[in-house]
């Protein structure tokens, strides 16, 4: 299979609107409960910081970091996502920019104290491009925190084996070092295709290294023991993460 970023930014248009359909001022309870804490965590603190939001998306998180006081640039490649994430802006207070984050040439060179990325990067054909593009676009000690789908566990095929009555007995990894293209049905009950792209640990600590960043951190994020009491629905993913979140910095 092969597919280029436009083609891919073509299903995100398509999906925008049934992709944020769940969406609240948290971006959701996925995001409320396990991706936003560890963002905020390796982000620090954040007012009065310049900061880049590559891969926008509807703007959820642009607007949380912008009531904790930062300035902020958002940038999506998806017009319909742009759309939605002004109408749900409603003040002045992020600069919306469209554009492939792979490429941002319209923003000039060492201008963000911090840039964040939330499950985007495994979205990028050319993710080494886009990676080096934060390293050109930070401040000296800058920091890049960004989140994708833990690729140790969800690779191309992986999903849950159930028994004979459909209940889950656990969870399968397969192809872990095909590296390239996959797609998903997104909803998973919908004949909408999400495209991601599967790289290796390996290969994403090569292009950070490439790049010129340090990795200082990385979560693994599960649910504490309070949301596991308000949304026991998480108690499966602590057999394994869905997400990893990593923070590199620039060092001067
Ligand atoms: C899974 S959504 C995440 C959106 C947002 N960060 C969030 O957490 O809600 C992925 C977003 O990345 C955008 N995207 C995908 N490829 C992109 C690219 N090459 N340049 C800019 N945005 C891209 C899509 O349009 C979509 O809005």
């Amino acid at each position: 299979m092969k597919m280029s970023t436009e083609e891919a930014i073509m299903r995100w248009n398509k999906a925008a609107d049934s992709f944020i359909s769940n969406y609240d001022e948290n971006g959701g309870v996925n995001r409320k409960v396990l991706l936003n804490p560890a963002i905020f965590e390796l982000l620090g603190e954040v007012s009065g910081k310049v900061l880049l939001d590559a891969g926008c998306g509807e703007g959820y998180l642009s607007r949380i970091l912008a009531q904790q006081g930062a300035s902020i640039t958002a940038v999506d490649y998806s017009e319909r996502m742009l759309e939605l994430a002004k109408e749900r802006t409603t003040d002045n207070s992020i600069k919306y920019e469209f554009g492939n984050i792979e490429n941002m040439h319209f923003l000039p060179s060492q201008s963000f104290d911090k840039i964040v990325s939330n499950m985007v990067i495994q979205d990028l054909e050319k993710y080494e491009l886009a990676i080096k593009e934060m390293y050109r676009l930070l401040k000296r000690d800058g920091t890049f925190v960004f989140s994708i789908l833990h690729p140790c566990f969800i690779t191309p095929n992986s999903g849950w084996i159930k028994d004979t009555k459909g209940q889950k007995l656990y969870w399968k990894v397969d192809r872990y070092f095909y590296e390239g293209v996959y797609d998903q049905n997104f909803p998973a009950n919908s004949d909408e295709k999400v495209v991601y792209y599967h790289r290796t640990l390996m290969s994403y600590m090569k292009t950070f290294r490439n790049a010129g960043f340090t990795l200082n951190d990385i979560i693994e994020p599960k649910a504490s023991s309070e949301d596991l009491l308000l949304y026991p629905k998480f108690k499966e993913d602590l057999n394994c993460p869905n997400f990893i979140v990593f923070q590199l910095s620039k060092k001067g």
